[in-house]
Formats: C-alpha cells, structure tokens, sequence
C-alpha cells in the first residue's frame, strides 16, 4: 500500500509520500523510541539556549518546555502513539509537539538538524549506559571481594594448560577476576570521558548562521563541551564503537569466568555449587542441576562482539559527513548494552550466591604432584642444588610415586634420600599444599596475606 500525503517533516518538495517498502526500509522509530527521554533532553536545552540568545522569543521556549514534558509523560505513560510515517524518535516528538502547542513546535528546529539532534541523543545514550556498566562492575568486583576475604586461605588447585600446576587459593584465584573487572570499569570510565563532548549545534554539517550558544548546550547536558568540528560532531560513531570494544572485552572476561563456573561446577569437578536460584532443571533427568546463567553468559560475548564487529563494518566505509547507514548503530548498541548489562548482573547474581566446596577443593589441590615445584624449591634453597638439577631430582621422585599410585607426600624419607642423599625430613614441611601456598609470599603471589592485601587494596579503591 502506497501512502500518498508527502512527509509532514519534509514533504515540501514531494508531491507524493513514500512507497510502503520505502518507509518500512527507513523508518527506526521501532527501536530509536528507546533514546525518547534523551531527545526530549536535548530539545529542552536547545530551545532554552535559543531564547537566552534571543534567537526564538522566551514565551515560545516556554511553551516548547511545556509541551515537550507533556510528550515525555505520555511516553512514560505508554500512552504516545509512535508513527511509522515520521520514521524516528525526533519527528514523532516534534510532530506531538506541534499537536499540542501549535506554531511555536515549528521554531525548535531552528539552527539544528536531525544529524547533530541524533548524535546528541545517542551519545546520552550510550553514556547512561557506561554509567550503568560502571555500577554493575562495580557490583561484580565487591561480590568477587566477598568470596575472596572468605577463602583468602582455602587451597585449590592452580591450572595451566588445565592441568594440576601449583596449589593456589580460591581468594588468589578471585581476586584475579578483580583484575580484570578492574580494567574494564578503567576503560569504561575513560570511554565516558572521551565521548562527553556535545553534537549540539553542528547543524546538519557545517554548524549555522544563527548565534547559537553550544557551550550552554553542552553544559545543560553534562557534556564536558561541544566538539570542536561541525563535520565531525555529525558524522563520528567511534564513541559507540568504543562502547562496544569496552563490552566485548569485558564480555570477553566474564565468558572465561563463566567457563570456569561451568566447569567447577560439573560431578567431575565439584569445585563449586552453584544456588538453586541460578541453576535449572532438566525436563527428562531429574538429577541435573544446570549451570544455565553461567553457559548464557558465556554466550554473550557472541553477540556483543557481533556488534562491535557490525558497527565497524557500517562505519569504515563511509564519506563525511551523515550519511543514513548511520541509523544501522542503534540496534546492535542496544542489543549489546542489554545483554551487557544482564551478564554482568547475573555474574553479581551467581557469584554472591556461588558456595565454594572447601574440602573437595583442597583434595584437588593435593592431587596430581601440585608441589613438585616447592619440593625443587626446598632442593635449591636447602641442599643449593642448581635449580635445572633440583628440577630432575624431583622429576625422578614424581615419577616413582606415579609409579607406586600415591602422592610426593606419601613417599618415605628414605625413597626420596635414594634420589639425594642431602634430603631431610624437613622436606615434609613444604611438600603440604598450605605450607605450599603460605610460601609464595611474592608481591601478587597466591599467599593469603598477599591476597588479603589485595582484598584490603582494591576494597579501598571502590569505596
Ligand atoms: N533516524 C536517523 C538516524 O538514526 C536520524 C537522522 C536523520 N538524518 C537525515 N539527514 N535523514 O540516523
């Protein structure tokens, strides 16, 4: 179906309005409604900023006001009827405007376009989004915390390669995940401060004629100020391209923490059990309980990368300054941000919730030769062995004991003393994996007291 009334926005030129798949191809106003508190921001900064500089008269900024806080109720409300035929969020509210104060709806444009109108709006998006990562970082980190002050001394098994290595402790091994959350709350906070700068004012490219005040602008958005190139305020989408590399590596983390929990929390390991409150059921075997946040989360980096990916793709090949393939970014930073922000929610969630198996943690922790290197050690520092022949003294040790089916500790002093005469009974002292632990005092090393003055550290930092 053909609609034949040209565009009431910009119809002037048209004798007749656009075919059905036209409309359907360019309308976004099925997902930019979501930017409607944001555009309604702008707008009211405008038009104040239009008055104070005499270029629109004060009662009609005043009605301008008025109206658009209308418009932002009914939104809220549910009760506004968004329009297909006026294709976005920036003609649906002017339209309603003009419903419902009249001629003064039609001087609010002036100076502006929908170019620097969209840059603003999404870039307030996307803030509010970083500020809601922000938290929810922040969140994760002092769960993380919690776990780690609890089991600053409690042994597990350290992987490489996903084989035993060396004990280390479950505190360490959270706090390594504070880390990580920690640079990424950095480059959310240094995103935020690179990408609050205002479009406003930009005009559709080259800025305007009319003495607008972009500075006020900018400050009545909490922008730091307006971007300083006309060409670029329009046509730059790195802020959101930025938005999405900061999700995609902090999805990137949360996967591998997620993969963990899969793991640990399997029969095979039992590292972990996850609450009821984060797991499922399966319909056929009554006994699963399903790690199913943590398997979702893992799977979100797919389609948060997916964005980041898209987006750049749209972007790259592009002349200055809007062109409409722009519109394509909201989508995928919506979808991004929504998944993002759910992830790491649901992290907070599983991870406050999550209890450690002490016992079977430490049983792992014991298995597998995991002190083979303090035994070394204890060769280098007690008999001075050179390290490279500590390494094969014990290697032959490790090999015997595989041999018999136990472990280092099992073996007696006199099998070890066959290896090297300089052994002594002293050496029991290490091969234990608390003692183990408690040993690798090192800065940022596994020992409770360096993992409890991380804990002390970082706890500080978010206060
Ligand atoms: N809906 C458009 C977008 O998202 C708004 C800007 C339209 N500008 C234009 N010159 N047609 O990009």
């Amino acid at each position: 179906m053909t609609d034949t009334s040209s565009n009431q926005m910009w119809g002037g030129r048209f004798a007749a309005g656009p075919d059905a798949i036209m409309e359907a191809i360019n309308a976004s106003i099925g997902y930019d409604k979501r930017m409607a508190a944001q555009d309604i921001a702008g707008s009211r900064a405008h038009a104040a900023m239009l008055a104070a500089q005499g270029i629109i008269e004060h009662k009609d900024a005043e009605a301008i006001r008025e109206g658009l806080l209308t418009v932002l109720s009914e939104i809220d409300a549910g009760e506004f009827k968004f329009s297909t035929a006026l294709e976005d969020i920036h003609m649906n509210v002017e339209a309603r405007l003009k419903e419902i104060i009249g001629e003064p709806a039609g001087r609010l444009h002036t100076g502006r376009s929908r170019n620097d109108q969209v840059a603003t709006d999404f870039r307030l998006w996307v803030r509010d989004q970083l500020d809601a990562a922000e938290k929810g970082l922040i969140a994760l980190m002092t769960a993380l915390l919690g776990q780690a002050e609890a089991g600053a001394d409690w042994v597990m098994p350290g992987f490489t390669h996903l084989q035993t290595a060396q004990p280390v402790t479950w505190g360490h091994h959270m706090m390594a995940y504070v880390e990580m959350f920690g640079r990424d709350l950095s480059r959310v906070r240094d995103a935020r401060a690179r990408m609050n700068e205002s479009p406003l004012g930009a005009a559709a490219l080259a800025g305007t004629g009319f003495p607008i005040d972009r500075h006020a602008t900018a400050e009545a958005l909490g922008f730091d100020r307006p971007m300083a190139n006309s060409l670029d305020a329009v046509s730059a989408r790195d802020f959101a391209i930025e938005f999405l590399s900061v999700a995609s590596i902090c999805a990137m983390h949360l996967s591998r923490f997620a993969e963990e929990l899969v793991i640990w929390s399997s029969a095979q390991f039992r590292f972990v059990t996850l609450s009821d409150r984060f797991s499922t059921g399966s319909s056929i075997m009554p006994q699963k309980k399903n790690p199913d946040a943590a398997e979702l989360i893992r799977a979100k980096i797919g389609r948060i990368f997916g964005a980041n990916v898209a987006l750049m793709m749209v972007m790259k090949g592009l002349p200055l300054a809007y062109s409409k393939d722009m519109q394509e970014d909201k989508e995928q930073v919506f979808d991004a941000a929504d998944n993002w922000m759910l992830a790491l929610a649901a992290m907070e969630g599983m991870v406050k919730d999550m209890s450690a198996n002490v016992a079977d943690l430490e049983a792992a922790a014991s298995s597998g030769f995991s002190t083979a290197t303090d035994l070394a050690d204890w060769l280098v520092r007690e008999t001075n062995l050179p390290f490279r022949d500590a390494h094969h003294v014990t290697g032959a040790l490790v090999a015997l004991a595989e041999k018999k089916g136990c472990d280092l500790p099992d073996l007696s002093l006199e099998e070890m003393q066959a290896e090297n005469d300089k052994i002594t009974a002293g050496i029991f002292d290490v091969l234990g994996v608390h003692n183990s632990v408690k040993s690798r005092t090192s800065y940022g090393g596994t020992a409770p007291d360096q993992v409890r003055a991380q804990v002390a550290r970082w706890t500080e930092v978010l206060a």
